[in-house]
């Protein structure tokens, strides 16, 4: 099979695009002939070996990562003989980076727990744009955010995958104002996946405005904690995905004193990788939820692409077919 192979840490020009052995489930998985697969920030991460911790998680000095590709959508086509869930010709999706990766490749073999039907009408190139960015916005908002009908939401970093997906869920919820903060190049999508309103962060530091907001949703915490708590309405609350490493470490760090002192929290999602892909297929089936998607793109292309993600000139998800021709079940 093709699949886009990983030998060292560097940059996205390392990876090779090679003919390897397509790999055989073992009890408990099921191969997936991959349709569509999406570029994600592990994949940033993976190739380059930073930050530090991926090399904790993926190998010091050399990844033992053989292929990366976190998201995958495509039909089954073998299964182990402990398999219960799935049968060959099933239409799956699911996150699979806690399940050694793989995603960019012809075949993947999968613990059938890491993976969700999909539901009818979703094409492949629809569904490998959602269980990653949508599990990190839904546990965003609903789990840690507790986030209620007729609150004001923010979303900074809103023009990639948690953002678009994000807000569409915050809509779903009875959210009516939302705010997107990213450069305005991305804002007339960002409009289109129902933002209320958009902030240029290029021009404008959304922390030293006047408008005040009960939730914050942040993918690029770039800032000390104490700069959210400014424009948080009182009892207000604040969730990174992800951002700067210590500025994550702060917002652990501070968490118990500023709750203690301010009554307003700040706090970090850890992904439940997959938990709410039921929860998602049913907004999916009811017409609140459209991934926005760049590309798609052909496998070839995933060097590139990986440089185009980290350099923030995507918007929503970027994806990548290996079916040209039949991007629906
Ligand atoms: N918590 C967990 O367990 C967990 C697990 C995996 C991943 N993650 C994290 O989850 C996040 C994934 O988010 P995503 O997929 O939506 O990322 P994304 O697609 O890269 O979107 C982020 C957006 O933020 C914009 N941006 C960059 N700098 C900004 C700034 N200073 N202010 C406002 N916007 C800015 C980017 O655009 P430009 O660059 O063009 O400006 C981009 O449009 C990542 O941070 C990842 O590390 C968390």
């Amino acid at each position: 099979m093709k699949a886009i192979v990983l030998t060292q840490y560097g940059s996205p020009d390392d990876l090779e695009l090679k003919d390897i052995e397509t790999p055989t489930p073992n009890d408990d998985e099921v191969l997936v002939k991959v349709q569509a697969t999406s570029v994600n920030d592990w994949d940033w991460c993976l190739v380059r070996g930073s930050p530090f911790y991926i090399r904790l998680l993926c190998g010091w000095r050399k990844p033992n990562i053989q292929i990366p590709g976190a998201e995958v959508a495509g039909r089954v086509t073998a299964v182990g003989p402990n398999v219960t869930q799935f049968q060959p010709e099933d239409a799956v999706y699911g996150d699979i980076s806690e399940c050694g990766f793989g995603g960019f490749a012809e075949y993947v073999c999968v613990p059938e727990t890491a993976l969700a039907l999909m539901p009818e009408r979703m094409a492949f190139t629809e569904a490998a744009a959602i269980p990653h960015a949508a599990m990190l916005a839904v546990q965003g908002l609903m789990d840690v955010g507790q986030l209620q009908p007729g609150q004001k939401l923010l979303i900074n970093g809103a023009g990639g995958g948690v953002g678009t997906l994000g807000v569409q869920i915050a809509r779903a919820i009875g959210v009516k104002d939302v705010t997107g903060v990213d450069r305005a190049s991305k804002f007339a999508l960002m409009r289109s996946v129902g933002f209320t309103h958009t902030i240029d962060y290029t021009q404008t530091d959304f922390t030293t405005g006047q408008e005040r907001y009960d939730l914050i949703l942040d993918t690029k915490t770039n800032r000390s904690p104490f700069k959210y708590l400014q424009v948080l309405n009182p009892g207000g609350t604040y969730v990174t995905v992800g951002g700067l490493t210590p500025r994550l470490f702060q917002v652990l760090l501070f968490e118990p004193m500023i709750r203690w002192f301010t009554q307003k929290t700040v706090r970090l999602v850890n992904l439940q990788p997959n938990k709410d892909l039921a929860y998602v297929n049913e907004l999916f089936a009811a017409g609140q939820l459209k991934p926005a998607i760049d590309g798609p793109y052909h496998l070839s292309e995933v060097p590139r692409l990986i440089q185009y993600f980290g350099a923030g000139q995507h918007q929503g998800k970027v994806i990548i077919t290996l079916n040209p021709h039949r991007t629906h079940p």
